[in-house]
């Protein structure tokens, strides 16, 4: 079988790498791909990001399954597009996406299903949500309605800052379109989780859980990133906790979609805030697996991800098992100089050739030109391994990291302290 793995990132990378597994496939081609999957024979990079020629590719190669990484080209479509070529693709609809895509959308949605959520309001008028913070107080959730590359989110801790965010989105429009309507939010308390699940429309099929680093910084301060770590399975979600999410948010929001009359197939991806009291709460939807989460978890996984993809994609996932390693997979990110604000380019990469058993370096932001492999992007490597503990995965994707040079590169020394805390 022939596999398409749409996206650039570390999350592609590993999807990739997890596919080329399956004895089912013989070829798996990423557009547009990085450094890492140029470098590694399995696979073959085509530099195509239009999803019109993405589809006229599909359709040329005879591929039999395409897989989305990143929401962009769910947003805009992609997987109608394929299926009125009749191409086969794991995916959400563009108006399946919107869960994403509008965080509008998703709120009026969780509200409708009474899937707990943050209390909201949604503006589009400044005056009516400057009026709305000075009643609510701060700290205060702002985001943009629709996708801002992960800036569009501002836990503003002070009144000032909650009103900056509104005049930079509504008066100044900073995102253009994507922050022309804001959701002003309750701000929760309390740790985070992700919980991913594979949904055919009908079956649901619960992936490991995880738990992602979205600060730059140890200790969880800094500035937000796309995420700097991660590992699964997370602590935190107990047997408890995972029976209430699959019960007050998974099931609701797959059969509230379907309800809807907007089956929901593909990834479907509930950020968690679960609270001192053991509540959870819905922070977000994805409708993709998460970057850096997906590479501990697919590390973790045992059974042939192509088959659970093409099975979903078929409408055929209620006969499929799925299998994982019972050890810890941590990933630590690399990034560059000046991440997230402005990352530094175009620096060599070396890596050295020992290998360290049990774990993997998976590219993100790399390229590979004119004989070096260089920095092209903010987060640049993913160093994932396994342990039969948090602490040995952890002090494993260290000693990887170490194997590891480029100039300026920056990563969080502490990766997996809440898991260790948590034991
Ligand atoms: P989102 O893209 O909606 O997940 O938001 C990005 C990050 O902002 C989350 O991972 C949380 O750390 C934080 N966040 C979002 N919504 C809230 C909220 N209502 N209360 C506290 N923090 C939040
Ligand atoms: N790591 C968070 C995300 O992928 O949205």
């Amino acid at each position: 079988m022939k596999v398409l793995v749409i996206g650039s990132g570390g999350r592609e990378h590993a999807m990739a790498w997890k596919l080329s597994q399956s004895n089912k496939v013989n070829s798996v081609f990423v557009a547009p791909g990085n450094g890492g999957t140029h470098l590694n024979p399995k696979f073959k990079n085509i530099d195509l990001v239009d999803i019109n020629l993405l589809a006229d590719f599909a359709i040329e190669e005879k591929i039999d399954l395409t897989v989305i990484g990143p929401e962009l080209p769910l947003s805009k479509g992609i997987v109608d597009l394929f299926r009125s070529k009749h191409l086969n693709i794991f995916g959400p609809t563009q108006k399946a996406a919107q869960l994403e895509s509008s965080k509008d959308f998703a709120k009026d949605f969780m509200y409708r299903h009474k899937i707990p959520t943050a209390k909201y309001k949604t503006f589009k008028i400044p005056d009516e949500a400057h009026r709305y913070i000075d009643e609510e107080g701060a700290p205060i959730v702002i985001k943009a309605d629709g996708l801002a590359s992960g800036k569009g989110v501002i836990v503003a801790m002070t009144l000032k800052e909650a009103h900056d965010a509104i005049d930079f989105m509504l008066v100044d429009n900073r995102f253009g379109d994507a922050g022309a309507k804001v959701v002003i939010e309750e701000f929760l308390e309390g740790e985070e989780a992700s919980f991913m699940v594979i949904c055919d429309g009908k079956t649901i099929l619960p992936l490991a859980t995880s738990q992602d680093h979205k600060r730059l910084l140890d200790h969880d301060m800094g500035p937000n990133t796309g995420g700097m770590g991660a590992y699964s399975p997370a602590p935190i979600v107990t047997d408890e906790i995972y029976s209430k999410v699959m019960k007050e948010i998974i099931y609701p929001t797959i059969h509230g979609m379907a309800n809807d009359g907007i089956p929901f197939t593909g990834f479907l991806y509930a950020g968690l805030m679960i609270t001192k009291k053991g509540e959870v709460k819905t922070l977000e939807y994805n409708c993709r697996m998460g970057d850096p989460e997906t590479q501990p978890i697919l590390m973790r996984l045992k059974s042939d991800f192509f088959e659970m993809l093409y099975k979903s994609s078929t409408g055929h996932l209620d006969s499929t098992e799925i299998e994982w390693d019972k050890r810890t997979a941590l990933a630590v990110v690399l990034a560059s100089e000046g991440y997230p604000e402005a990352p530094k380019l175009n620096d060599e990469i070396h890596i050295e050739d020992r290998v360290i058993s049990d774990s993997y370096i998976f590219h993100a932001g790399t390229i590979f030109r004119d004989n070096k492999l260089l920095t092209s992007g903010g987060r640049v490597l993913a160093v994932t391994a396994l342990g039969d503990s948090v602490k040995e995965a952890q002090s494993k994707a260290y000693e990887t990291i170490n194997t590891v040079k480029f100039n300026g590169a920056q990563y969080r020394k502490d990766i997996g302290f809440r898991a260790l805390n948590n034991n």
